[in-house]
């Protein structure tokens, strides 16, 4: 009765609402933030990638050798700086971008932040194309537990629209990449993207058997997310997705994926069903490094500059990149806490009380007994645990928040449109030439 279009979009709403202050980002000294209470986990942001894809909302630009280099350097001296500050990490996450476009420069940060943090988990994200043997023996050697491809789709046409056919291969070249990537990890993740605009329900469930045949252990199942920008562009080259397709979709994903994948967030699916993709449940608080990347630590939200001159300049001058804050209210604080404990599947009671005391169970009254009032989360002697009716729903909070951030971004990468239209041109160092689609167009 309540699995209505109708409750969805009221639900949101009110999402939309109760989170309106989550991105009021003020300007920010640069200088290097407290040291949180909790653990913490560390996120390197490498910007460049070979093709711009245009559905693709992450800080990004074209991939220029010289450039990446100095940039990874620069991220080096950034990771020294929060170490000598006192920080300390737990795991470390590189995303993009795409972090492989230089493997020495990367391996060479990988073991920076080992002999400084002594991190358990090293996450890295990569595209298709990057899935040789000389790398991913590479990346097996300096400690890497988690892979994580860029595939968004098995579906050549698909891969067609998304501009990723001639440069990252078939489906089926992807798929045989994946076998032989495989076992090298503990864990293999494969991105994939839903409700892409001329995806089909065939062809989805056809990308999941796919999936299901390679070996690897973890899938995310992205929903198509966008922001002004993003559609503009993707107007123009691949179409609008259409949102009442959402449910159908995912409930396809769930049923198709079980009983050998089970959920470890509200889009990620893992063999064991241990351990999540996402930095963000892994801990709490996670510092960003890098040219526009996020960091949050102890209510308190970061952003790190979108210009890659200005984040280099920063970090020549003594700074961080961070360029803005913003240090959410008490009740946004745990609001914060709420919806990202229970994308990751439960919210502990003790956990909670020991966090913020008896005030957070009486100012989110009303958002937990929602959630148990539709059946989103059940209560238990431990808290509450996410429902496979909550999980649709988490997804979909979760996808307006990320949403909302890129709608940041969107407004970060206009100011500085000029700089990064200026990295768009062929790199005379990349051997097979470069995308020359214009993208700030
Ligand atoms: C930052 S990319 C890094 C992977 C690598 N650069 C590649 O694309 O092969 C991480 C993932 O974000 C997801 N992603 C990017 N833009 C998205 C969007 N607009 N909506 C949903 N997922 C998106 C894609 O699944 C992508 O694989
Ligand atoms: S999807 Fe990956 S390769 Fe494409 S632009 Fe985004 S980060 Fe780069």
């Amino acid at each position: 009765m309540f699995d209505t279009p109708l409750i969805d979009s009221l639900l949101i709403r009110l999402f939309r609402f109760r989170t309106r202050g989550f991105m009021k980002m003020e300007e920010a000294d640069g200088q290097v933030p407290p040291v949180p209470a909790g653990d913490a986990y560390l996120y390197v942001h490498i910007p460049f990638c070979e093709v711009l894809c245009p559905f693709c909302s992450f800080h990004r630009v074209q991939h220029q050798v010289a450039q990446a280099r100095t940039y990874f350097a620069t991220l080096r001296e950034e990771i020294r700086r929060y170490h000598a500050a006192g920080h300390r990490f737990t795991g470390v996450y590189f995303g993009g971008g795409t972090p492989t476009c230089e493997p020495d420069e990367l391996v060479a940060t990988i073991g920076l932040v080992r002999s400084l943090f002594g991190v358990r988990d090293i996450s890295v994200e990569t595209n298709p194309k990057d899935l040789q043997p000389p790398l991913l023996e590479a990346l097996r050697a300096a400690g890497v537990t988690r892979l994580s491809v860029g595939v968004q789709s098995f579906d050549d046409q698909l891969l067609r629209e998304m501009e990723r056919h001639t440069k990252y291969g078939s489906g089926a070249d992807t798929a045989e990449r994946i076998r032989l990537a495989a076992p090298y990890f503990p864990t293999l993740n494969v991105d994939l993207i839903f409700n892409q605009p001329h995806q089909t329900m065939e062809s989805l469930r056809r990308d999941l058997a796919i999936f299901r045949s390679l070996g690897a252990n973890q899938v995310s199942m992205y929903p198509l997310m966008t922001s002004p920008t993003v559609q503009r562009r993707m107007d123009r080259h691949m179409g609008r997705p259409d949102q009442r397709r959402l449910r159908q979709f995912y409930q396809a994903i769930v049923r198709d994926l079980s009983p050998d994948f089970a959920p470890s967030s509200a889009w990620c699916f893992t063999k064991s069903g241990q351990g999540s993709d996402e930095y963000l449940v892994a801990s709490e608080n996670y510092v960003g490094v890098g040219s526009g990347a996020f960091s949050y630590l102890d209510g308190t939200l970061y952003s790190t500059s979108f210009s890659l001159q200005a984040y280099g300049e920063r970090i020549r001058a003594g700074l961080t990149g961070i360029t803005t804050q913003h240090r959410l209210g008490d009740t946004d604080r745990m609001r914060y806490t709420l919806l990202v404990k229970m994308f990751g599947l439960g919210l502990d009671r003790e956990w909670a009380r020991a966090r913020y005391g008896r005030r957070f169970f009486r100012k989110l009254w009303g958002e937990l007994r929602t959630m148990e009032v539709l059946g989103a989360a059940q209560r238990d002697d431990h808290g509450w645990r996410l429902t496979g009716r909550g999980m649709f729903w988490l997804m979909l909070m979760m996808s307006e928040f990320f949403e909302s951030v890129n709608t940041y971004r969107d407004a970060m990468r206009a100011h500085v449109q000029e700089e990064l239209e200026g990295y768009n041109r062929p790199c005379p160092q990349l051997a097979e030439g470069v995308c020359r689609q214009p993208v700030f167009s």
